[in-house]
C-alpha cells in the first residue's frame, strides 16, 4: 500500500492505494494493448469530442482539483489552478485536432499514379510522470496520445496518487473507456520490470517519461534495446542572464518566481542566475532582500512556496547544501535546511513542524568548476555567478550540458538574436522567466535534459504517431519508379546570346 500525506501536515493522510507489482502492470498493459485497436477504429473527431468532454469537466472541477493538488503535493493554492489551467488548454487544443490529424497527397514522379500519407497510432504507450505537476505534464502525454488513436497505462508519482486517481476518473467521465486509459501505482523497481517485460512482449509501443535524468537514461537505454525511442522530459539546470541593460526589477521578478516557485521543484526553476558583472552588487542585494522577505508556508495562503512534495524532496535538498564550498555566500533567509520552530524562517506563515518545508537558499559567486554549477537542484536553492561578455555568458549557460529552458533579460536585440542563437536550450525566454511554458508550444530539452523529442502543440504528434505512406498505381501497367523517367527535351548548351 502507498500512503500520501499532506506535506504541510504531514500528519495528514490524503491516501492509502494499492501498490501494483510488475506482474499485475504487465497484466494491465496486455488489457490495454487489446482494447487499442478499438479505440483507433473510433474517427478521430469523435475521439476529439471525448477530449472536448474531459477538457470542459476538468473545467468545472478546477477548484476542487487545485485543492487535491495543494494538499498532496504542497505547491501554492494559485499555482495549482494553473496547473490544471494547463490540462484545460492542453484539452482545447486536441480536441480541434481530433477534426485535423492530416495526411498529405504528394505528387508522384509518374502519370496515373497518386501519394499520400497517414498518421498511424503507436499502439499501446506507458506514461511515467513525476509528482511535481501531477495533472499538467501527465495531460501532455495522455490527451494527445488518446486523441491520436492509442492506448494508455499510466505510472504516477508514488506521492500523488489521489490527484492521478482524480485525474483518470475525469478521462472516465468524459467518456474514455477504462480499458484505453488505465492507471497504475507502483514503485520504481516494480515499473522498471514491468517496463522491461512489456517492451519485450510488444505490448508497449511507446513509453513517455518526465522526471530525473539519471532515470531517464536507464529508461531511454531499456527502450532502445527494443528499438523504441522514448519520449524523455528530463531534468535542467536553467540559466537566467541579465544583461547591464535589462529592466532590473523584472527581471528579478522573473528570477523569484522562477527560482522559488513550486518550492523550485520544476523542471524549468531557476538554476543559475548569471549577472553581468557591472551590477553584480547591486542586483545581488536586491535578489537577497526580495528573497528574504518573501512569505514561505500553508500553500493555501499568499505566499511564495510552500512545502518540498516529501521528505525525499526535503533529503534531496539537504544533499546539496553539502555542496556549498567556501568561496560561496549562503543568502537569503534566517537559516538553511527544514524551517522549524527551533530553525525558524522570519515571517513562516503556519507552523513549520508540522510539514516539510525548507528554507530559500540563494548560493552567490558560483563559478564553472563548481559542483553546484552543474546540479539540478530541484529545490528552492539559486546559485548565483557573474560574466563579463555575452559569449561567456552563453559559455556558462550551456557548459553543464543540461538545455532544457533559458532565459535573458536585455532591451538591445542585438543581444536577444546572439543569445538565442548560442544557446544550446529547447526553450528561451526573453524578458520572462524559464518557468510558464505555455501548453502549445513544443516543450523539451537536448542534451541531459531529453533525448530532443518534443511535447505539447503539433509536435507531440510525431511522438504518438508513426507516418504510413502510401502510393496507388491506376496506369493498370508495373510503372518503376527512378528507372522509368519521362524524357525532358531541352537543351543543356544553351547560352543567351544578346
Ligand atoms: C515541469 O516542471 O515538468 O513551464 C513542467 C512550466 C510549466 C510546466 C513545467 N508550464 O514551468
Amino acid at each position: 500500500m502507498f500512503t500520501s500525506t499532506n506535506p504541510s501536515d504531514t500528519n495528514e493522510v490524503i491516501a492509502t492505494v494499492p501498490e501494483a507489482t510488475a506482474a499485475e502492470i504487465l497484466t494491465v498493459l496486455r488489457t490495454a494493448k487489446n482494447a487499442q485497436k478499438g479505440w483507433a477504429k473510433l474517427p478521430a473527431p469523435t475521439r476529439g469530442r471525448i477530449i472536448a468532454n474531459v477538457g470542459r469537466l476538468v473545467e468545472s472541477n478546477k477548484e476542487a482539483l487545485a485543492k487535491l493538488i495543494t494538499k498532496e503535493m504542497g505547491k501554492v493554492y494559485s499555482e495549482a489552478l494553473g496547473e490544471v489551467q494547463e490540462v484545460v488548454d492542453t484539452c482545447d487544443f486536441f480536441l480541434g485536432e481530433g477534426r485535423r490529424l492530416y495526411g498529405q497527397t504528394v505528387p508522384s514522379e509518374m502519370q496515373n499514379k497518386n501519394l499520400f500519407t497517414f498518421r498511424m497510432p503507436v499502439g499501446n504507450v506507458f506514461v511515467i510522470t513525476a509528482g511535481n505537476f501531477p495533472t499538467a505534464v501527465p495531460s501532455w502525454y495522455i490527451v494527445p496520445a488518446l486523441l491520436c488513436g492509442n492506448s494508455v497505462v499510466w505510472k504516477p508519482s508514488e506521492f500523488t496518487p489521489a490527484v492521478a486517481n482524480a485525474l483518470t476518473a475525469i478521462f472516465h467521465a468524459g467518456g474514455v473507456p477504462k480499458d484505453i486509459l488505465t492507471t497504475v501505482v507502483a514503485d520504481g523497481a516494480q515499473t522498471f520490470a514491468a517496463l522491461e517485460s512489456g517492451l519485450k512482449e510488444g505490448v508497449i509501443n511507446k513509453v513517455g517519461f518526465t522526471g530525473s535524468t539519471e532515470v531517464g537514461r536507464k529508461i531511454g537505454a531499456k527502450a532502445g534495446e527494443y528499438i523504441q525511442s522514448a519520449c524523455l522530459e528530463l531534468g535542467g539546470k536553467n540559466p537566467m542572464v541579465v544583461m547591464q541593460d535589462a529592466n532590473i526589477d523584472l527581471a528579478l521578478d522573473g528570477a523569484l518566481f522562477a527560482g522559488f516557485g513550486t518550492a523550485g521543484q520544476r523542471c524549468t526553476s531557476l538554476g543559475t542566475l548569471w549577472i553581468h558583472e557591472s551590477i553584480y552588487d547591486s542586483v545581488l542585494a536586491k535578489f537577497v532582500a526580495l528573497v528574504e522577505n518573501a512569505a514561505v508556508g500553508d500553500p493555501f495562503k499568499d505566499v511564495l512556496f510552500g512545502p518540498m512534495i516529501s521528505q525525499k524532496y526535503l533529503d534531496n535538498h539537504l544533499s546539496h547544501l553539502k555542496m556549498v564550498q567556501s568561496h560561496h555566500k549562503v543568502l537569503g533567509s534566517t537559516s538553511t535546511g527544514r524551517i522549524t520552530a527551533a530553525n525558524p524562517r522570519k515571517g513562516f506563515v503556519g507552523d513549520p513542524d508540522k510539514g516539510v518545508f525548507a528554507h530559500p537558499v540563494i548560493v552567490a559567486g558560483i563559478t564553472k568548476n563548481d559542483e553546484l554549477y552543474s546540479t539540478e537542484t530541484f529545490g528552492p536553492l539559486v546559485t548565483v555567478g557573474k560574466f563579463s561578455t555575452l559569449d561567456e555568458a552563453i559559455d556558462l549557460a550551456n557548459g553543464h550540458g543540461y538545455g532544457l529552458s533559458s532565459a535573458i533579460y536585455t532591451n538591445d536585440p542585438q543581444n536577444v538574436w546572439r543569445f538565442r542563437e548560442g544557446i544550446s536550450a529547447g526553450m528561451v525566454s526573453i524578458n520572462n522567466s524559464t518557468s510558464g511554458a505555455e501548453a502549445h508550444l513544443p516543450f523539451g530539452g537536448n542534451g541531459l535534459s531529453g533525448n530532443g523529442s518534443r511535447q505539447s502543440g503539433i509536435w507531440v504528434l510525431d511522438q504518438f504517431t508513426r507516418w504510413q505512406s502510401m502510393n496507388w498505381d491506376w496506369s493498370n501497367k508495373l510503372q518503376k519508379a527512378q528507372m522509368d523517367l519521362i524524357e525532358i527535351k531541352h537543351d543543356p548548351n544553351f547560352v543567351l546570346k544578346i
